[in-house]
């Protein structure tokens, strides 16, 4: 069973879709603890609900990346990931934990991605642009943003009338909460 730790920093919908494939039995994996950017996340409620162990980290404080490292280190997740976690991570971070890192982003990478394109600025851009069609991506995570290895994407249609709010729901619900315990079964199968 693939044992996972997930980093968030608010609502935590993502964390929800995999809780509930992982309560459905449709997807073989343990969170064996969620880590919070921000005690204030509403994800963090969701854990409560769950039974799900919990760990707050603060950003602020200076060493806060390596007690992260050495957190992680103890607890040897077999997959790390990234679920609305809203720091982007160094280097150092990348390579302590190679290769066991995914994320989600929330257009068709590689539009609207890269530095700056986070939260609503990625449905913003895809609505400036025009475009017809965007969606979600998980990749792995390497030192780039948003440059690591794809592992699956779906496509959602733009509508006529779509705001940034709008489109970042239907995503959300079309795409992101359908592909990301997905690609995390994928990788539990090692098809990924
Ligand atoms: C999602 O849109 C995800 O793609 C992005 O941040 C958002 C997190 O939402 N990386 P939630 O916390 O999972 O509800």
């Amino acid at each position: 069973m693939l044992k996972l730790a997930v980093l968030v920093s608010g609502g935590g919908s993502n964390l929800q879709a995999i809780i509930d494939e992982i309560e459905n039995k449709n997807l073989d994996a343990e969170i064996i603890s969620v880590i919070s950017s921000n005690k204030n996340a509403f994800a963090l409620q969701r854990c409560e609900k769950h039974n799900i162990n919990t760990n707050i980290i603060n950003p602020k404080e200076p060493d806060f990346e390596n007690k992260l490292i050495l957190y992680l280190s103890e607890i040897q997740p077999d997959l790390i990931v990234l679920a609305g976690f809203m720091l982007i991570l160094s280097e150092k971070f990348v390579h302590a934990f190679n290769g066991k890192i995914i994320n989600i982003h929330p257009s068709l990478i590689p539009s609207f991605c890269g530095k700056g394109f986070y939260g609503l600025k990625v449905h913003e851009a895809a609505l400036e642009h025009g475009v017809k069609i965007t969606g979600a991506t998980v990749h792995y995570v390497d030192e780039g943003t948003d440059t690591g290895k794809i592992i699956l994407q779906k496509a959602v249609n733009v509508l006529d009338g779509d705001t940034p709010e709008i489109l970042q729901k239907r995503v959300m619900k079309e795409a992101e909460w359908v592909i990301y315990p997905q690609a995390i079964a994928m990788i539990a199968r090692g098809e990924a």
